[in-house]
């Protein structure tokens, strides 16, 4: 972690009058600091974005974005910064779409909830809004599109799939496929992916149900969904899908019975890739997908071994008899083609 060269912070001091600082409010006084919360609350992914946009953490000495956040705001994580900057980027388009600025109804929460739609929440809201004249009418639209969306979302993962669809969805694969990674198995993925704004393509998750999904979101990334249980077979992926897609890297972890086939139709689409694997013949099944890559293909190697859960949310199962390895393609610095992880023992 970098730190400044000098401390230059000005004093900033938020004015309290100490001697009624602990008397009761006024209605009237608790209404105008109930306000001038809100709007500071509610600023602070526009001061954030313009920090980033304007490289603040370059100007005060900081090598990275994540340091100058860190040391700054007092433990801000890093994703926690890339929250508010995705909410900035949400209201800046719907307020475009919309005619007028939003922020009034664009909560952090609902943007992050909204962010993977954000397109056809943007023409809703534009379709819903032509025509209306009145702010406050313009603002109860765009608030009833978010709520549609993500009560549809909501509902969406109540209608998640039943095991017997989830095993019938394992496609060219078995049962025995279904297999959650945990968040631990995610986390040395962080040290090899370039920071965001990156789109993740995780191709074989359910959002709601997957660790990757969280993690890489909780990150600051931005990540698209699919699975055969929600009707998307990855081997009808082609290249011009995936183009149109519009997604920088695809992660996932593969099921295990097809994942000779599922290397080779991922170096076949020519995105870059890292899947979570076991090691166990790996020379033997990966040999000749990993050999088309080239020298772009590479291994971030693990120092634990992985322990996997069948049900979403329970406790991996025991001691795996394999470790596993995430398999990557145009993923490692140049140069390198093998990476080393550390698995933390918690995440
Ligand atoms: C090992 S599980 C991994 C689940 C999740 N990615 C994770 O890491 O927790 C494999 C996943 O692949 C999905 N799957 C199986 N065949 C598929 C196919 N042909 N296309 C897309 N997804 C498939 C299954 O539905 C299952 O969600």
């Amino acid at each position: 972690m970098t730190t400044p060269p000098t401390s230059t912070r000005a004093a900033v001091s938020t004015h309290v009058d100490t001697d009624s600082a602990c008397a009761p409010l006024s209605f009237e006084a608790a209404r105008h600091l109930t306000d001038a919360i809100r709007i500071t609350v509610s600023a602070l992914h526009v001061l954030v974005h313009r920090a980033y946009v304007g490289k603040a953490h370059l100007a005060l000495g900081y090598g990275r974005w994540a340091d100058y956040v860190g040391s700054e705001f007092d433990g801000m994580s890093r994703a926690r910064s890339y929250q508010l900057l995705g909410q900035h980027e949400v209201i800046a388009v719907l307020s475009e779409a919309a005619g007028t600025d939003v922020s009034d109804v664009v909560t952090e929460k609902a943007a992050r909830d909204i962010k993977h739609r954000l397109d056809l929440v943007a023409t809703e809201v534009a379709e819903h809004s032509t025509g209306l004249t009145d702010r406050d009418q313009v603002l109860t639209v765009v608030a009833e599109v978010l709520n549609v969306t993500r009560r549809a979302d909501a509902d969406s993962l109540n209608r998640m799939p039943s095991m017997a669809q989830l095993r019938a969805s394992q496609g060219r694969g078995t049962s025995s496929d279904l297999w959650y990674t945990p968040r631990t198995a995610v986390a040395p993925l962080l040290g090899i992916l370039p920071p965001p704004p990156l789109r993740v393509w995780a191709h074989a998750d359910v959002r709601g149900r997957s660790h990757i999904v969280d993690v890489l979101e909780e990150a600051g990334y931005e990540v698209v969904c699919s699975d055969l249980s929600t009707g998307q077979d990855f081997f009808s992926f082609t290249r011009a899908d995936v183009e149109a897609m519009e997604v920088d890297v695809a992660i996932t972890n593969p099921p295990y019975s097809v994942r000779r086939l599922w290397l080779s139709h991922l170096v076949d689409l020519g995105i870059p890739f890292a899947v979570l694997v076991p090691e166990t013949g790996v020379g033997e099944w990966a040999f000749a997908p990993l050999r088309a890559a080239g020298a772009e293909a590479g291994m971030l190697l693990l120092n634990r071994r992985i322990a996997y859960s069948q049900r979403w949310d329970a406790k991996p199962l025991g001691n795996p008899p394999f470790s596993s390895g995430w398999i990557c393609r145009g993923m490692l610095p140049p140069g390198q083609q093998l990476v080393f992880g550390e698995v933390p023992a918690s995440f």
